[in-house]
């Protein structure tokens, strides 16, 4: 089992961007412990961020035949981007939606999101941690649990 850990635009700044807001763990720390959690579980582990929709497309896009999943944080573009909706109804990727804050406790704007309709799920809310609980959720999906 395979699983891709996709961050979107600004993750790169993780642990200084907005701390109170996004926690103070880097994005490396984030990659670091989704490796080690999906080592311990026998789930391969692949990590990408981009502040580029377009390069987005292209992961999910190539993401096919490579991945049994997606766990994904789109920033931003969650909520403007029908590109990266289609991008994952196009390539059936499997994807679990992610948040570290808990967008629907924030600003209107984020309340509507565009991956939510072709996600299995959404976790959003529990900061760093939330990665972890995706990657179980979409084993669990995926039934590797
Ligand atoms: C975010 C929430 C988005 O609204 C925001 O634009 C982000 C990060 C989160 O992880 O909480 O960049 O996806």
């Amino acid at each position: 089992t395979s699983i891709l850990i996709l961050n979107g635009p600004n993750l790169n700044l993780l642990g200084t961007r907005q701390p109170e807001i996004y926690g103070h763990t880097t994005l490396a720390d984030v990659e670091e412990m989704c490796r080690k959690h999906g080592k311990s579980r026998g789930i391969d582990i692949a990590c990408a961020q981009s502040n580029h929709e377009g390069a987005l497309v292209t992961a999910i896009q190539e993401a096919r035949g490579t991945h049994d999943g997606i766990v994904f944080n789109a920033g931003a573009y969650t909520h403007t981007s029908i590109a990266l909706m289609d991008a994952i109804k196009g390539a059936e990727a499997k994807v679990v939606e992610l948040h570290l804050s808990n967008v629907h406790a924030r600003e209107e704007f984020r309340h509507r999101s565009f991956i939510s309709p072709v996600a299995i799920g959404v976790i959003a809310g529990f900061g760093a941690q939330g990665y972890i609980l995706a990657i179980d959720a979409l084993a669990a999906h995926l039934g590797v649990a």
